[in-house]
Protein backbone atom coordinates (compact mmCIF):
# COMPACT_ATOMS: atom_id res chain seq x y z
CA UNK A 1 0.00 0.00 0.00
CA UNK A 2 1.47 3.17 -1.02
CA UNK A 3 2.40 5.91 1.70
CA UNK A 4 0.56 9.29 2.23
CA UNK A 5 3.05 11.95 2.42
CA UNK A 6 3.22 15.49 2.80
CA UNK A 7 6.20 18.06 2.67
CA UNK A 8 7.25 21.42 3.74
CA UNK A 9 10.24 23.06 2.33
CA UNK A 10 12.20 25.40 4.60
CA UNK A 11 9.72 25.73 7.67
CA UNK A 12 10.71 28.91 10.17
CA UNK A 13 9.92 29.16 13.67
CA UNK A 14 9.66 33.23 14.61
CA UNK A 15 9.55 33.00 18.04
CA UNK A 16 11.46 30.50 20.44
CA UNK A 17 13.54 30.19 23.40
CA UNK A 18 16.47 27.91 23.77
CA UNK A 19 18.00 29.08 26.78
CA UNK A 20 21.21 28.27 27.70
CA UNK A 21 24.18 25.83 28.72
CA UNK A 22 22.46 21.99 29.55
CA UNK A 23 18.95 23.14 28.28
CA UNK A 24 20.29 24.91 25.17
CA UNK A 25 22.17 21.46 24.17
CA UNK A 26 19.45 19.34 24.71
CA UNK A 27 16.41 21.94 23.21
CA UNK A 28 18.30 23.49 20.38
CA UNK A 29 18.80 20.07 18.06
CA UNK A 30 15.54 19.26 18.36
CA UNK A 31 14.48 22.42 16.49
CA UNK A 32 17.41 22.40 13.85
CA UNK A 33 16.64 18.77 13.03
CA UNK A 34 13.36 20.00 11.00
CA UNK A 35 13.37 23.91 11.55
CA UNK A 36 15.26 25.80 8.68
CA UNK A 37 15.94 28.60 10.82
CA UNK A 38 13.86 30.33 14.39
CA UNK A 39 13.84 34.02 15.42
CA UNK A 40 15.76 33.11 18.87
CA UNK A 41 14.22 35.25 22.01
CA UNK A 42 16.42 37.20 24.34
CA UNK A 43 15.42 36.80 27.54
CA UNK A 44 18.00 34.89 29.51
CA UNK A 45 19.68 36.28 32.55
CA UNK A 46 21.14 38.65 31.96
CA UNK A 47 19.56 39.67 28.99
CA UNK A 48 21.23 39.82 25.46
CA UNK A 49 21.68 43.69 25.14
CA UNK A 50 25.20 44.13 24.13
CA UNK A 51 27.42 42.78 21.39
CA UNK A 52 29.49 40.64 23.74
CA UNK A 53 26.64 38.84 25.13
CA UNK A 54 25.23 38.42 21.03
CA UNK A 55 28.85 37.14 20.17
CA UNK A 56 28.73 34.75 22.97
CA UNK A 57 25.14 33.42 22.57
CA UNK A 58 25.45 33.18 19.13
CA UNK A 59 28.29 31.15 18.92
CA UNK A 60 26.93 29.05 21.84
CA UNK A 61 23.85 27.99 19.49
CA UNK A 62 25.96 27.69 16.46
CA UNK A 63 28.02 25.08 17.93
CA UNK A 64 24.92 23.10 19.52
CA UNK A 65 23.42 22.91 15.86
CA UNK A 66 26.34 22.80 14.02
CA UNK A 67 25.39 19.31 12.46
CA UNK A 68 22.18 20.81 10.91
CA UNK A 69 20.99 23.23 8.01
CA UNK A 70 19.52 25.89 10.93
CA UNK A 71 19.69 29.34 11.14
CA UNK A 72 19.40 31.38 14.13
CA UNK A 73 17.99 34.49 13.93
CA UNK A 74 18.98 36.51 17.40
CA UNK A 75 17.55 39.31 18.79
CA UNK A 76 18.21 41.53 21.28
CA UNK A 77 16.81 42.95 24.57
CA UNK A 78 14.93 46.80 24.36
CA UNK A 79 17.03 48.80 26.45
CA UNK A 80 17.78 52.55 25.52
CA UNK A 81 20.39 51.87 22.78
CA UNK A 82 22.68 54.43 21.31
CA UNK A 83 22.73 54.99 17.84
CA UNK A 84 26.67 53.64 17.61
CA UNK A 85 25.77 50.13 19.62
CA UNK A 86 22.26 49.80 16.90
CA UNK A 87 24.57 50.86 13.78
CA UNK A 88 27.18 48.09 15.22
CA UNK A 89 24.94 45.09 15.93
CA UNK A 90 21.81 45.58 12.86
CA UNK A 91 23.28 43.13 10.99
CA UNK A 92 23.96 40.56 13.24
CA UNK A 93 19.75 40.70 14.57
CA UNK A 94 16.75 40.49 12.82
CA UNK A 95 15.07 42.38 15.89
CA UNK A 96 14.78 43.98 19.48
CA UNK A 97 12.30 42.35 21.63
CA UNK A 98 10.55 44.58 23.75
CA UNK A 99 9.37 43.13 27.26
CA UNK A 100 7.33 45.69 29.71
CA UNK A 101 9.03 45.27 32.68
CA UNK A 102 7.76 41.87 35.02
CA UNK A 103 4.73 40.83 32.30
CA UNK A 104 6.46 37.14 32.06
CA UNK A 105 9.69 35.05 32.34
CA UNK A 106 12.74 37.17 32.82
CA UNK A 107 11.79 40.22 32.34
CA UNK A 108 12.44 41.93 35.19
CA UNK A 109 14.57 44.58 33.11
CA UNK A 110 12.16 45.32 30.78
CA UNK A 111 10.80 48.54 29.87
CA UNK A 112 9.12 50.77 32.65
CA UNK A 113 7.56 53.40 30.90
CA UNK A 114 7.75 53.25 27.03
CA UNK A 115 9.21 57.03 27.01
CA UNK A 116 12.56 55.50 27.70
CA UNK A 117 12.68 53.87 24.78
CA UNK A 118 11.10 56.28 22.14
CA UNK A 119 14.34 57.48 21.03
CA UNK A 120 15.30 53.97 20.70
CA UNK A 121 12.67 53.48 18.68
CA UNK A 122 12.91 56.40 16.44
CA UNK A 123 17.10 55.28 15.76
CA UNK A 124 15.44 52.14 14.99
CA UNK A 125 13.05 53.25 12.38
CA UNK A 126 15.66 55.11 10.67
CA UNK A 127 18.01 51.71 10.54
CA UNK A 128 15.57 49.98 9.49
CA UNK A 129 15.62 47.61 12.51
CA UNK A 130 12.38 46.10 13.34
CA UNK A 131 10.68 45.64 16.86
CA UNK A 132 9.54 42.58 18.01
CA UNK A 133 6.96 43.14 21.32
CA UNK A 134 5.83 41.25 23.82
CA UNK A 135 2.35 42.77 24.09
CA UNK A 136 0.66 41.99 27.88
CA UNK A 137 0.03 44.87 30.39
CA UNK A 138 0.05 44.17 33.84
CA UNK A 139 -4.11 44.48 34.17
CA UNK A 140 -6.03 41.63 34.96
CA UNK A 141 -4.68 38.39 33.40
CA UNK A 142 -7.53 37.98 30.91
CA UNK A 143 -7.33 41.23 29.61
CA UNK A 144 -3.19 41.88 29.70
CA UNK A 145 -3.24 41.14 25.55
CA UNK A 146 -6.39 43.90 24.94
CA UNK A 147 -5.47 46.57 27.12
CA UNK A 148 -1.97 46.52 25.11
CA UNK A 149 -3.55 46.89 22.04
CA UNK A 150 -3.64 50.67 22.39
CA UNK A 151 0.10 50.86 22.91
CA UNK A 152 0.45 48.56 19.55
CA UNK A 153 -1.84 51.49 17.59
CA UNK A 154 0.02 54.07 18.65
CA UNK A 155 3.32 52.66 18.16
CA UNK A 156 2.15 51.95 14.44
CA UNK A 157 0.75 55.21 14.27
CA UNK A 158 3.41 57.14 15.34
CA UNK A 159 6.43 54.85 13.82
CA UNK A 160 4.91 54.12 10.42
CA UNK A 161 8.18 53.16 9.21
CA UNK A 162 9.06 50.79 12.27
CA UNK A 163 8.06 47.62 11.51
CA UNK A 164 6.60 45.89 14.73
CA UNK A 165 5.88 42.47 15.00
CA UNK A 166 3.08 41.52 17.56
CA UNK A 167 4.16 38.41 18.85
CA UNK A 168 2.22 35.16 20.33
CA UNK A 169 -1.50 36.95 19.50
CA UNK A 170 -4.42 35.16 21.90
CA UNK A 171 -7.19 37.01 21.07
CA UNK A 172 -9.67 38.22 18.26
CA UNK A 173 -9.13 41.92 18.81
CA UNK A 174 -4.85 41.38 18.02
CA UNK A 175 -5.90 39.09 15.11
CA UNK A 176 -8.34 42.02 13.79
CA UNK A 177 -5.45 44.99 13.68
CA UNK A 178 -3.14 43.30 11.31
CA UNK A 179 -5.61 44.47 8.63
CA UNK A 180 -5.64 47.90 10.35
CA UNK A 181 -1.70 48.72 10.11
CA UNK A 182 0.41 48.18 7.13
CA UNK A 183 3.49 47.94 9.67
CA UNK A 184 2.16 45.56 11.58
CA UNK A 185 2.48 41.80 12.06
CA UNK A 186 2.13 38.95 13.75
CA UNK A 187 3.28 35.54 15.16
CA UNK A 188 0.94 32.73 16.62
CA UNK A 189 1.82 29.78 18.85
CA UNK A 190 0.30 26.46 18.17
CA UNK A 191 -0.79 26.19 21.76
CA UNK A 192 -3.13 29.16 21.21
CA UNK A 193 -4.52 27.65 17.73
CA UNK A 194 -5.75 24.20 20.06
CA UNK A 195 -6.18 25.17 23.55
CA UNK A 196 -8.35 27.84 25.76
CA UNK A 197 -8.08 28.77 29.42
CA UNK A 198 -10.28 25.47 29.69
CA UNK A 199 -7.88 23.48 28.92
CA UNK A 200 -5.63 24.90 30.90
CA UNK A 201 -7.63 25.47 33.96
CA UNK A 202 -10.81 24.16 33.65
CA UNK A 203 -10.64 20.44 34.88
CA UNK A 204 -7.40 19.71 36.41
CA UNK A 205 -4.83 22.33 36.36
CA UNK A 206 -2.33 21.53 33.31
CA UNK A 207 1.05 23.43 34.18
CA UNK A 208 2.30 21.94 31.04
CA UNK A 209 -0.11 24.13 29.21
CA UNK A 210 0.55 27.22 31.22
CA UNK A 211 2.17 30.47 29.44
CA UNK A 212 2.21 33.94 28.79
CA UNK A 213 -0.03 35.21 27.43
CA UNK A 214 -2.44 32.90 29.03
CA UNK A 215 -4.83 31.23 26.42
CA UNK A 216 -7.89 32.72 25.93
CA UNK A 217 -11.80 32.07 25.35
CA UNK A 218 -12.95 29.84 22.51
CA UNK A 219 -13.87 32.76 19.99
CA UNK A 220 -9.99 34.04 20.54
CA UNK A 221 -9.23 30.88 19.28
CA UNK A 222 -11.38 30.58 16.55
CA UNK A 223 -10.16 33.48 15.09
CA UNK A 224 -6.60 32.90 15.51
CA UNK A 225 -7.24 29.74 13.64
CA UNK A 226 -9.79 31.16 11.09
CA UNK A 227 -6.90 33.67 10.47
CA UNK A 228 -3.62 30.56 10.43
CA UNK A 229 -5.70 28.53 7.98
CA UNK A 230 -6.31 31.56 5.67
CA UNK A 231 -2.45 31.96 6.01
CA UNK A 232 -3.19 35.52 6.19
CA UNK A 233 -0.17 37.62 4.70
CA UNK A 234 0.44 39.47 7.90
CA UNK A 235 0.87 35.83 10.30
CA UNK A 236 3.73 33.60 10.56
CA UNK A 237 4.10 30.78 12.86
CA UNK A 238 6.11 31.59 16.04
CA UNK A 239 6.12 28.07 18.68
CA UNK A 240 7.35 30.61 21.56
CA UNK A 241 8.21 26.75 22.46
CA UNK A 242 9.79 27.89 26.28
CA UNK A 243 10.98 24.69 27.72
CA UNK A 244 11.49 25.00 31.67
CA UNK A 245 12.73 21.59 33.97
CA UNK A 246 9.64 19.43 35.14
CA UNK A 247 10.48 20.46 38.78
CA UNK A 248 9.67 24.07 37.74
CA UNK A 249 6.00 23.36 35.78
CA UNK A 250 5.32 20.89 38.73
CA UNK A 251 5.01 22.46 41.41
CA UNK A 252 3.61 25.53 43.17
CA UNK A 253 4.57 28.55 41.29
CA UNK A 254 4.46 27.11 38.01
CA UNK A 255 6.98 28.44 35.26
CA UNK A 256 4.94 29.83 32.33
CA UNK A 257 6.03 28.18 28.72
CA UNK A 258 4.17 25.28 26.55
CA UNK A 259 7.10 22.97 24.82
CA UNK A 260 6.15 22.15 21.93
CA UNK A 261 9.41 22.32 19.42
CA UNK A 262 9.81 19.00 18.34
CA UNK A 263 6.44 18.23 17.75
CA UNK A 264 5.17 21.79 16.40
CA UNK A 265 5.09 21.02 12.76
CA UNK A 266 3.90 17.48 13.36
CA UNK A 267 0.87 18.71 14.69
CA UNK A 268 0.44 21.72 12.40
CA UNK A 269 0.18 19.20 9.68
CA UNK A 270 -2.87 17.08 11.75
CA UNK A 271 -4.47 20.27 12.24
CA UNK A 272 -4.22 21.78 8.90
CA UNK A 273 -5.40 18.46 7.00
CA UNK A 274 -8.07 18.14 9.40
CA UNK A 275 -9.68 22.12 8.40
CA UNK A 276 -8.59 20.90 4.89
CA UNK A 277 -6.43 23.43 4.54
CA UNK A 278 -2.59 21.71 3.99
CA UNK A 279 -2.14 24.27 1.05
CA UNK A 280 -1.77 26.67 3.12
CA UNK A 281 0.83 25.23 5.44
CA UNK A 282 4.16 25.82 3.34
CA UNK A 283 2.95 30.10 3.58
CA UNK A 284 2.26 29.79 7.26
CA UNK A 285 5.15 28.35 8.08
CA UNK A 286 7.81 29.75 5.66
CA UNK A 287 6.55 31.78 2.83
CA UNK A 288 4.84 34.04 4.79
CA UNK A 289 7.99 34.51 7.02
CA UNK A 290 10.50 34.74 4.66
CA UNK A 291 8.69 37.40 2.72
CA UNK A 292 7.87 39.76 5.93
CA UNK A 293 11.25 39.44 7.47
CA UNK A 294 13.52 39.22 4.18
CA UNK A 295 14.93 35.85 5.20
CA UNK A 296 16.25 33.63 2.77
CA UNK A 297 16.47 30.41 5.40
CA UNK A 298 18.81 27.40 4.32
CA UNK A 299 17.22 24.73 1.96
CA UNK A 300 15.38 22.13 3.96
CA UNK A 301 12.70 19.81 2.89
CA UNK A 302 10.82 17.98 5.76
CA UNK A 303 8.63 14.53 4.72
CA UNK A 304 5.49 13.78 6.79
CA UNK A 305 4.07 10.49 6.51
CA UNK A 306 0.84 10.22 7.93
CA UNK A 307 0.90 7.33 9.97
CA UNK A 308 0.57 6.57 13.80
CA UNK A 309 3.24 8.30 15.82
CA UNK A 310 3.21 8.92 19.69
CA UNK A 311 4.65 12.08 21.38
CA UNK A 312 7.46 11.25 24.03
CA UNK A 313 6.44 11.75 27.55
CA UNK A 314 9.55 13.83 28.26
CA UNK A 315 12.84 15.18 26.74
CA UNK A 316 15.33 15.08 29.32
CA UNK A 317 13.50 16.91 32.37
CA UNK A 318 11.50 18.53 30.11
CA UNK A 319 7.43 17.34 29.28
CA UNK A 320 6.03 18.59 26.06
CA UNK A 321 2.41 20.03 25.35
CA UNK A 322 0.10 16.55 25.12
CA UNK A 323 2.50 13.67 26.06
CA UNK A 324 1.78 10.30 25.43
CA UNK A 325 -0.83 11.39 22.95
CA UNK A 326 -0.90 9.91 20.00
CA UNK A 327 -0.26 11.85 16.49
CA UNK A 328 -1.22 11.33 12.45
CA UNK A 329 1.73 12.38 11.16
CA UNK A 330 5.28 11.91 11.92
CA UNK A 331 8.55 13.11 10.35
CA UNK A 332 9.85 10.58 7.72
CA UNK A 333 12.59 12.34 6.84
CA UNK A 334 14.68 15.38 6.63
CA UNK A 335 16.88 15.93 3.19
O1 LIG B 1 5.05 31.46 28.54
C1 LIG B 1 6.03 32.14 28.30
N1 LIG B 1 7.28 31.66 28.49
N2 LIG B 1 5.87 33.38 27.82
C2 LIG B 1 6.90 34.24 27.67
O2 LIG B 1 6.68 35.35 27.29
C3 LIG B 1 8.27 33.81 28.03
C4 LIG B 1 8.41 32.36 28.01
C5 LIG B 1 9.68 31.88 28.68
O3 LIG B 1 10.74 32.46 28.44
O4 LIG B 1 9.60 30.90 29.44
ZN1 LIG C 1 8.36 33.92 24.03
Amino acid sequence: MSKTTFSLHSPLDMHIHFREGAMLRRVAPLSAETFSGGVIMPNLVPPVDNQDRLDRYEREIREVVERHAFEPYMTLFLRPYTESELASMKDRIIGVKLYPEGVTTHSEEGVGELRDVEDTLALMQDLDIRLMVHGETTDFVMDRERAFLPVYEDLATRFPRLHIVMEHITTREAAALLDRHENLSATVTLQHLLITLDDVAGGLLNPHLFCKPIAKRPEDREALLALALEAHPGLVFGSDSAPHPVDKKESAGCAAGVFTAPIALQMLVGLFEEHGALDRLQAFVSDNAKRIYGVEPPAKTVVFEKTGAVIPERYGDVIPMYPGRELDWKVAEVR
